[in-house]
């Protein structure tokens, strides 16, 4: 799962496909394209929102996305379509480049929808960032199946 701070959406798009998977096949983990927030933990409104829903993110603290991680996963999430574009251009290989999908065409196929960016929005904004993202990530599993 990867945005571009790695404090709003992602950690949110981590946190509710750990507690809807069965972790014992599945490994999730997130990270940021921008390093600003490397080592933090989860923006307050993010750990907010994801505990009205029961789901613990505190454990998370930022990171940046690396290249590894292309050998390390299977499905590379991007939340936006700048992040996207970002990780594309860090593709080592056309192997690497199909491992990056959007998250909401998961939902949406073949729309190319963005998850805003609540950053710089209200407790709303999360909400609403939550509730696409609880769906995209029940649409993840029923479409792994
Ligand atoms: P995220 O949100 O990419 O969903 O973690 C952002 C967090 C921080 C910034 C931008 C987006 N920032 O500019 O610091």
């Amino acid at each position: 799962m990867v945005c571009l701070g790695n404090i709003c959406r992602s950690p949110l798009a981590e946190g509710i496909l750990q507690f809807k998977a069965d972790t014992s096949k599945i490994q999730v983990d997130s990270a940021g394209m921008e390093s600003y927030h490397v080592g933090e933990l989860p923006d307050e409104r993010s750990i907010q929102v994801a505990e009205e829903n029961l789901v613990d993110i505190t454990n998370q603290r930022a990171r940046k996305f690396q290249l590894t991680d292309f050998d390390d996963y299977n499905i590379i999430y991007a939340m936006d379509k700048f992040v996207y574009k970002k990780i594309i251009e860090k593709a080592p290989s056309n192997e690497a480049k199909e491992k990056v999908k959007l998250i909401l065409n998961e939902v949406f196929s073949d729309e190319n929808l963005d998850v805003p960016d609540p950053y710089y929005d209200s407790i709303f904004a999360f909400r609403n960032v939550y509730k696409m993202l609880d769906e995209a990530c029940d649409s993840i599993l029923q479409n792994l199946k």
